[in-house]
C-alpha cells in the first residue's frame, strides 16, 4: 500500500466526492445484456464509475478505457472484473473436480493460464478463488470450492492467488485475484444457497477462516464479501468481520468488494431501512466497492455531507482502490493489446495442460475383477445415457467464455480414442439394452447437467434421476461389463447404482477436454489418482458426514441401538474423504518418527514407505492426519495436516519424508484464541482418511 502514495494522495486532493464515490461503484457491462454504452459512458465520463465486471471484446473493453482515460476530468483508468473460475476459454475442471488431484502445482498452473487468456481479453480482475468450505453437498457451491477439508483448502487458495497474480500484478499477464465469500458460505442453513449462517467462533477461526488467511497471506488482492447474515448480521454490513477479524486479526489491506447487490440486499435482511441506511452500514463496516448497485453512488455524498458517515472512510476505501489501480500498472497502460487474443486464447498449450488437469481430477469408486482399463482387444463399445453426449454441461457452472462446441463430449473422447472400435450410441434405455448385447462393454453415463449445480443451485436430494437409474438397473441386467461415469457438480448419492455397476468413475465436470481425458483412462493410458475431497454420502439425509468429525460421547455403532446414527441409514458414508482407487495397488509400511517426544513448535518429522504392487504405473497422494488423544476441547477423530502425490513405477518402493511444524495441531478456544496444549498425538500414514499406519508422539508444552 506504501507504494504510489504520493500519487494516490495527490489524486485523492483533486477529486471531488462523486469523483470519490465513483471509484467505489462497480457496475455490469456486458454485451449480453443490451447496448453497454449507453447504459454508462455518461457516468464514466464523469469519473462516476471505477470498474465495471465485464462481458465484452478486448475492442469495446478499450473504448470504455478510452471514455475513462480521455474524456473524463481526472482520466482514472477503469478496472474491467470477470468471473474467471476454472478457465477463461479454455475450461479446465470445476474446482472441486481440480482439488481432486491434491496436485498444488497443477492448482497454480491452471490459475496463471486462465490469468493469461483473460488478460489477453482485456480483463485485470478475477473473483477466484473461492474458498468456502462446504460440508453440505445439498449445497450448489461445494462445485465452486475444495471441498470439506481446511488444510487441503489452505493449499489450493495459495496455489489460486499465486497463478492468478504471480510476482507482480502489474504484469500483463495476471489477474488480481479476489478470495470469496467471506466467510462461512458454505454453512449456511439446510444448504440453502443464501441461507443464515449461525457458528462459535471456534469453528469460524477454525474451519473457515485459515483459507482467506492463506489466500491474504499468499498475497490476494482483494475480497469478496458473502451474502448470507452470519450470526445475525449480514456479512457485507458485519463491522466485526470486515474489520475486527479481516483487517485487524488477519492483516488484510486490499479491496473489499460486496457479491451482487449485496449492499442493497441489507434492506431485505431487514437490517436497513432503506438504501441509505444500507449504504452506510456497508461503508462503515468496510466494504469498500459495491458490485452492481448504486446505493454508494446514490446516498453516500449526503450521508458524508450531514455528518452520518465520516468521509475518511470513504477516502479509506478510495485510496486502496487507487492503490490497486496503480499498482495493476493501469496509470502507465490502461490499454490491452488487441492482438494478443488471437495468440493467447485457447492455446495448444493450455488445452494440453486441461487435459492433464481433467484426467488427474477423475477419481475411480469401483473397479470390480480389474473391469478397467479396458481390454486392448475391445472391438464393440456402447456408450449410453444423454450425458455422454453432451458437450455443453462438460463445462460445469462459472464456465466464463468457455464454448460448448469447443468441448469435447464422453462420447466424441471415445470415438477418438477407440477409433478402431465400433462405438455405438443409444437412443433411450430400450434401445441401449438391444445394443448392449451386441457390446464387449457397456459404457453409462449418468450424473447432472451443469446448471444442477454452482449459484441458487442447492438440491434436497443427491439422487441419480428416475431415468438414469432405470438405464443403470436395465443395463446390470444384461450381462455385460457395466462402466459407469458420473459427471457432477457435487457428491452424489450412489449407494444403489454402486451395486449395480462393475466400475464406477467419478467424472465431476471436467471441461473442455473432458471427454478425451476419461478415454485415455478407460484405456488405462493413464491411470486414475484423484482422491475425494468431499465425503460421498450412502442416503439423502445423511449430511455433515465430513471425515474431521468429533468422536462423541457415542460414536456410531451398529450393534448398539444409543449411538449417534440414523435408524434409516447406514452408519458410513458411501466413499470418504481422501479416497480414490488406482489401476494398481500401494502397500503403506515401516511408517517412521524421528521425534516422537517433542516440543510445541518443533518440527516433526518422519518417513514412510509406499510399494506400488499392482500391475500399473501410477501415482497415489499420502496423507498425514494427526488425533489429538485428549484436550479440554474435544478434537476431530482426524485431521489432514500433510500430503504429497508421489509417482511410483509397478514393482517399486518409495521412501517418502514428511516434515511439519507441531505449531499447526493446536485449536481455536472459545474467545477464539489459539490453544496448543501439549498432549498426545496419533499420527496416521494413509491413502485415505479410514485406516493406515499410526504412531503415537507425545508433544510436551
Ligand atoms: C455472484 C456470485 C459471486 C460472483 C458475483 C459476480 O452472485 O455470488 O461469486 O463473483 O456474483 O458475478
Amino acid at each position: 500500500m506504501r507504494q504510489y502514495e504520493e500519487q494516490i494522495e495527490k489524486l485523492l486532493s483533486q477529486m471531488t466526492l462523486d469523483e470519490k464515490i465513483g471509484q467505489l461503484t462497480q457496475m455490469g457491462a456486458n454485451v449480453l445484456y443490451g447496448d453497454i454504452f449507453e447504459a454508462n459512458t455518461d457516468y464514466i465520463k464523469r469519473g462516476e464509475i471505477g470498474s465495471f465486471i465485464v462481458g465484452c471484446t478486448p475492442t469495446q473493453l478499450n473504448e470504455l478505457q478510452r471514455i475513462a482515460v480521455e474524456e473524463s476530468r481526472l482520466g482514472i483508468p477503469l478496472l474491467f472484473a470477470k468471473d474467471v473460475i476454472h478457465g477463461y476459454r479454455t475450461i479446465f475442471p470445476i474446482p472441486i473436480a481440480e482439488s481432486c488431484t491434491w496436485d498444488m502445482n497443477l492448482a497454480e498452473k491452471s490459475a496463471y493460464a486462465a490469468a493469461k487468456e483473460a488478460s489477453a481479453s482485456g480483463l485485470h480482475w478475477t473473483f477466484s478463488p473461492m474458498v468456502d468450505i462446504a460440508r453440505d453437498s445439498r449445497w450448489g457451491r461445494i462445485a465452486e470450492g475444495a471441498g470439506e477439508d481446511t488444510y487441503l483448502q489452505c493449499r489450493i487458495a495459495e496455489a489460486k492467488v499465486k497463478g492468478y497474480q504471480g510476482d507482480d500484478i502489474a504484469d500483463r499477464d495476471r489477474l488480481i485475484a479476489c478470495a470469496k465469500h467471506f466467510v462461512a458460505y458454505g454453512a449456511a442453513i439446510g444448504g440453502r444457497d443464501y441461507n443464515s449462517v449461525d457458528m462459535s467462533l471456534e469453528t469460524l477461526y477454525e474451519i473457515y477462516l485459515p483459507p482467506f488467511q492463506a489466500a491474504i497471506d499468499a498475497g490476494a488482492e482483494s475480497v469478496m464479501t458473502a451474502f448470507h447474515d452470519f450470526n445475525g448480521v449480514p456479512c457485507t454490513g458485519n463491522e466485526y468481520l470486515l474489520k475486527t477479524v479481516l483487517r485487524e486479526n488477519m492483516g488484510f489491506d486490499g479491496v473489499v468488494i460486496s457479491d451482487s447487490c449485496s449492499v442493497r440486499e441489507l434492506v431485505v435482511h431487514r437490517m436497513a431501512r432503506d438504501e441509505a441506511e444500507a449504504a452506510k452500514y456497508s461503508i462503515t463496516a468496510g466494504t469498500d466497492v459495491e458490485m452492481h448497485t448504486t446505493t454508494y453512488r446514490e446516498n453516500l455524498k449526503k450521508l458524508c455531507e450531514n455528518g452520518e458517515i465520516d468521509v475518511r472512510i470513504v477516502d479509506d476505501a478510495v485510496r486502496r482502490v487507487l492503490s490497486l489501480k496503480f499498482r495493476k500498472g493501469l496509470f502507465d497502460n490502461p490499454y490491452v493489446d488487441e492482438t494478443r487474443e488471437k495468440k493467447e486464447v485457447f492455446t495448444a498449450e493450455n488445452l494440453d495442460l486441461a487435459l492433464k488437469i481433467a484426467q488427474d481430477s477423475i477419481v475411480l469408486l469401483k473397479n470390480e475383477n480389474q473391469s478397467l482399463p479396458l481390454a486392448k482387444n475391445i472391438k464393440k463399445i456402447l456408450v449410453a445415457g444423454a450425458l455422454a453426449y453432451s458437450k455443453e454441461d462438460m463445462l460445469g457452472c462459472w464456465a466464463a467464455c468457455g464454448k460448448a462446441e469447443e468441448c469435447i463430449s464422453i462420447y466424441e473422447g471415445i470415438k477418438n480414442r477407440f477409433a478402431e472400435c465400433e462405438i455405438y450410441k443409444a437412443e433411450d434405455i430400450d434401445d441401449a439394452v438391444i445394443k448392449a448385447a451386441a457390446c464387449d462393454a457397456v459404457i453409462a453415463v449418468v450424473g447432472e447437467t451443469r446448471d444442477m449445480s454452482g449459484e441458487a443451485k442447492s438440491r434436497a436430494s443427491q439422487k441419480l434421476s428416475k431415468e438414469q437409474s432405470l438405464l443403470l438397473s436395465a443395463l446390470s441386467h444384461t450381462g455385460k461389463t457395466l462402466i459407469t461415469i458420473v459427471v457432477a457438480g457435487r457428491p452424489l448419492v450412489l449407494t444403489e447404482e454402486e451395486k449395480l455397476c462393475s466400475s464406477m468413475i467419478m467424472a465431476w465436470h471436467l471441461g473442455t477436454q473432458a471427454g478425451n481425458a476419461l478415454a485415455n483412462i478407460l484405456a488405462g493410458d493413464v491411470s486414475p489418482s484423484g482422491k475425494l475431497t468431499t465425503t460421498f454420502p450412502s442416503a439423502d439425509g445423511q449430511t455433515h458426514m465430513y471425515y474431521n468429525h468429533n468422536n462423541t460421547g457415542k460414536p456410531a455403532r451398529d450393534d448398539f441401538f444409543a449411538t449417534s446414527k440414523y435408524i434409516d441409514a447406514p452408519i458410513k458414508p458411501l466413499y470418504p474423504f481422501g479416497y480414490g482407487l488406482s489401476y494398481t495397488t500401494f502397500s503403506y509400511n515401516n511408517l517412521k518418527i524421528n521425534n516422537k517426544d517433542l516440543r510445541v513448535g518443533e518440527k516433526l518429522y518422519g518417513s514412510v514407505e509406499i510399494t506400488n504392487t499392482g500391475d500399473f504405473d501410477g501415482a497415489e497422494v499420502v496423507q498425514l492426519y494427526i488425533s489429538q488423544l485428549y484436550a479440554r476441547k474435544v478434537r476431530p477423530v482426524r485431521e489432514l495436516k500433510w500430503f504429497n502425490k508421489v509417482f511410483i513405477r509397478k514393482g517399486e518402493t518409495i521412501k517418502v519424508e514428511f516434515e511439519l511444524d507441531t505449531s499447526t495441531f493446536g485449536y481455536y478456544n472459545s474467545s477464539a484464541g489459539y490453544v496448543n496444549d501439549g498432549e498426545m498425538f496419533k499420527i496416521t500414514l494413509s491413502p485415505s482418511s479410514e485406516g493406515g499406519l499410526e504412531d503415537i508422539i507425545n508433544l510436551i508444552k
